[in-house]
């Protein structure tokens, strides 16, 4: 069967910047402990006016654009996101519509930080196949609007963001290799959004409850995070009989740089070759990877011929890894 690869890539970030000091005078935290605990400087907020569709169509564009396609190119169009424009009609549906996208099927996906790959993975089958021929894939996020600006645990961590690829058939020996998808749902409490869905509906409670905000056990999170990533790579690598030198670049989800480091330790993978930009951005959930990959892109960090690996953890919980011939 034909495998897909990846033609392009785009991504955008809101310009209002969120400084740690800045988040000083809003919490009681610190520059220096967010620093140490998470690796995170500043993040990026959307603008009251911006909805994540907005930051995906930003992204999209400049995929389309470095991709040379025009959006009636795409046959189909996957969103990720946790926190959609509203509950339906799908983000992917209101995407297709800013583009002008006009026959692209168009859906969204939720699986968290976990979710670019899922989509990616889906993009993947659906080239396979032989049913589509180019497929937008994009992770966009407005966590600031779902983040709990009295709750230091959690706001210090989250910011906003985009990014986008574009998926047409390979040939030759690029494209995706294999792209791995897990899931544990008993373990969903790690991390919610408990209000405002059929099991909570918005209401004075809810509201006063301050449901309609992320809640996270970060602490058992962190320590499920560093073993499952571990054994996620070794087994990534494993199935294509592949040594952690072989792999040029290894793109995480960027939730924590000290999830980052341990899990780039654990598989014998020295950081110099493992992505980071958590320091400017912070955790934009299933923005992240492909935010970081447009920028590896654009720096020539990926060349022709390389071994690409991604790698994600999040809500539901969520674990995924795809590995790439450039
Ligand atoms: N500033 C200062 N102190 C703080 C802050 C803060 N912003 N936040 C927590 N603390 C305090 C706590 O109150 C606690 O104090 P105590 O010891 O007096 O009780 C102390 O710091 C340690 O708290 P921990 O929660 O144990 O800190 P930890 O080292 O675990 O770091 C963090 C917290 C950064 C949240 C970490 O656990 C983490 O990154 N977890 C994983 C997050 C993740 O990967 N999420 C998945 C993806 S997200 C998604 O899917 C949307």
């Amino acid at each position: 069967m034909p495998r897909a690869r990846i033609v392009s890539t785009g991504s955008y970030v809101p310009e209002r910047v969120l400084t740690n000091r800045e988040l000083e005078q809003m919490v009681d935290t610190s520059d220096e402990w967010i620093i140490e605990r998470t690796g995170i400087r500043e993040r990026r907020i959307a603008s009251e006016k911006q909805a994540s569709s907005d930051l995906a169509y930003e992204a999209a564009k400049s995929a389309l654009k470095r991709a040379g396609l025009k959006p009636k190119d795409l046959d189909l169009i996957i969103v990720a996101s946790v926190t959609p424009d509203m509950p339906f009609p799908s983000t992917a549906c209101i995407l297709q519509a800013k583009l002008g996208a006009k026959d692209a099927a168009a859906l969204d996906v939720n699986a968290a930080c976990s979710g670019f790959i899922y989509s990616l993975s889906m993009a993947n089958a659906f080239i396979s196949s032989g049913q589509y021929r180019c497929v937008l894939v994009v992770g966009a996020e407005t966590l600031s609007k779902i983040t709990d600006w009295e709750d230091r645990s959690t706001c210090v961590l989250f910011g906003d963001g985009a990014g986008a690829a574009i998926l047409g058939p390979a040939d030759g020996d690029a494209g995706i290799l294999s792209v791995r998808l897990h899931s544990d749902g008993s373990m969903g409490d790690l991390l919610t959004l408990p209000g405002g869905g059929s099991r909570n509906p918005v209401s004075k409670d809810t509201i006063k409850k301050r449901l309609h905000y992320i809640k996270m056990k970060g602490n058992e999170t962190f320590k499920f995070a560093v073993k499952t990533l571990e054994k996620l790579v070794a087994d990534t690598l494993a199935e294509f009989r592949l040594k952690p030198s072989d792999i040029s670049l290894l793109i995480p989800h960027q939730a924590n740089l000290r999830i980052i480091k341990a899990t780039a330790e654990r598989v014998g993978l020295p950081i110099e070759k493992v992505f980071v930009n958590i320091d400017k951005y912070g955790n934009t959930s299933a923005a992240s990877i492909p935010i970081a990959l447009d920028e590896a892109v654009r720096c020539e960090r990926v060349r022709p011929g390389d071994y690409l690996m991604l790698e994600a953890f999040g809500g539901g919980i969520t674990w995924a890894s795809a590995l790439i011939r450039w």
